[in-house]
C-alpha cells in the first residue's frame, strides 16, 4: 500500500483507515492493536498455539518446534519495565527455534552518545527479522512501523506495550486462556466478564475487551472507583457493538453473577499528581471470603504484576488462573510468529 506524505497526515486518519497499513499480501505485518484480530483470526491463532503445546510436550517435539524459525531473529527493545512480556516472547522465540537479541537499558545502547530511537531501530532492522517492543510513549510502536516500511528494510514490529494505549498480546494470552477455560462451556459467547481495577488507564483491559467484543452476546461488569472508569471512547465503542455494560464501584455484589474476574493494579506510573495515593483502593481486592461469593467455574485472570489485588492465599483455589495466563502467553506469541512468518503449516509435518 502506497504511504502517505507525513506520520502526522497518516496519523490524522481514523484507526480503522490506518489498519491496512499493518498488513502486507492480505496477512497481518506489524502486530499494533487489538482490532486486528478478527473472530477467524482468532481462533486460528488458538488452533496453532494449541499444536505448539501439544508438540512442546511429545518425543523431539521441541526439537522440531525449534528448527521451524531457525533461519529468524528477533530483536527485543524493551525500554519501559517487563518481566512476563520480555520472557515470554524470549522463550516463546526459543521455542520456535529464532535466535534474540535486546537492549532494556537504552544507556547502555549508542542512544547515550545522543542516536536517536529511530536511528537505534533502524539498526535493529538490519540485523533481525522483527522487532518485539515495549515503550512508555503512546503510539510510539506505529511510529518506528510507519518510519521502518519507508525504508528498504522492513520488518514486523510486535507491540509489547506502548503508554498507556494497547497491550496486544497480552489480550491475545487472556481471550486465549478464556477460551481453553470455557472450552467446555459453550465457550466464550454469552459469557459475562467482569473488570476490576484501574480501568481507566490499563492498556491490558483496553486491549483485552476490545477482543472480547468479537464474541457473540458477552455482557461485562465494570468495578472501579469513579475516577478509574473505564475511558468514555472504550464505553462508546462498547455501546455501538450493543453490549450490556454495568458500570458499579461494589464488587461484593457483582461477584456471584460473573464468568470471569480480570484483576487489575493500579497503573500510578501514569500518575502525574499522586492522586492514586488517595485512593482507598482495599474495596477492589479479592480476599479469600469474596471468592466463597463466585460460581464454581467462574475464573479469576489477573495480567500481573500484582500488588494487593488478589490475596495470596487464592492462588491455589482451582479458580485461580493467572499463573496458567503466563504458559498460556508463550503458546500464544510462539503462534504469532509462526503466522508472521507463514510458517504455521510446517506444524503439520510434525
Ligand atoms: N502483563 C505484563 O505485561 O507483565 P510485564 O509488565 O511484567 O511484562
Amino acid at each position: 500500500m502506497e504511504r502517505l506524505k507525513t506520520f502526522e497526515e497518516y496519523l490524522r486518519q481514523p484507526l480503522e483507515e490506518r489498519l491496512p497499513y499493518y498488513e502486507k499480501n492480505q496477512r497481518v505485518y506489524h502486530v499494533m492493536v487489538s482490532q486486528q484480530f478478527s473472530y477467524d483470526f482468532l481462533m486460528k491463532l488458538f488452533d496453532t498455539a494449541d499444536l505448539v503445546k501439544h508438540i512442546t510436550h511429545k518425543p523431539n517435539g521441541a526439537e522440531f518446534l525449534a528448527s521451524v524459525l531457525q533461519h529468524k531473529r528477533a530483536m527485543l527493545y524493551f525500554t519501559q519495565p517487563s518481566t512476563r512480556t520480555f520472557l515470554s516472547f524470549l522463550t516463546a522465540c526459543q521455542t520456535v527455534g529464532m535466535n534474540t537479541g535486546e537492549v532494556r537499558d537504552p544507556s547502555l545502547s549508542s542512544e547515550l552518545k545522543g542516536e536517536s530511537q529511530e536511528d537505534g531501530l533502524r539498526t535493529f532492522s538490519s540485523y533481525f527479522d522483527a522487532i518485539i517492543m515495549r515503550d512508555p510513549k503512546p503510539g510510539f510502536c506505529e511510529y518506528v512501523a510507519y518510519c521502518l516500511d519507508q525504508t528498504s528494510r522492513s520488518v514486523p514490529i510486535i507491540n509489547g506495550g506502548s503508554g498507556k494505549d494497547q497491550h496486544p498480546t497480552q489480550a491475545l494470552l487472556d481471550v486465549y486462556t478464556l477460551y481453553r477455560s470455557f472450552q467446555e462451556q459453550g465457550g466464550i459467547s454469552g459469557k459475562t466478564c467482569c473488570f476490576v481495577g484501574d480501568l481507566l488507564r490499563g492498556r491490558a483491559v483496553r486491549s483485552v475487551i476490545y477482543l472480547l467484543a468479537r464474541y457473540w452476546k458477552v455482557e461485562m461488569y465494570m468495578v472501579a472507583p469513579d475516577t478509574l472508569q473505564i475511558a468514555p471512547d472504550l464505553e462508546h465503542f462498547l455501546q455501538e457493538q450493543e453490549i450490556k455494560v454495568h458500570k458499579t464501584d461494589n464488587l461484593e455484589e457483582v461477584l456471584p453473577h460473573v464468568d470471569s474476574l480480570y484483576m487489575t493494579r493500579v497503573q500510578d506510573e501514569y500518575d502525574l499528581s499522586q492522586e492514586s495515593a488517595l485512593l482507598d483502593y482495599s474495596k477492589f481486592h479479592l480476599t479469600i471470603e469474596n471468592v466463597q461469593r463466585m460460581q464454581k467455574h467462574a475464573i479469576i485472570m489477573h495480567p500481573l504484576p500484582r500488588r494487593h489485588e488478589i490475596d495470596p492465599s487464592i492462588d491455589s483455589d482451582p479458580r485461580a488462573m493467572y499463573w496458567r495466563q503466563l504458559r498460556n502467553g508463550m503458546y500464544i506469541r510462539a503462534a504469532l510468529l509462526l503466522y508472521l512468518f507463514n510458517m504455521e503449516h510446517r506444524l503439520a509435518e510434525y
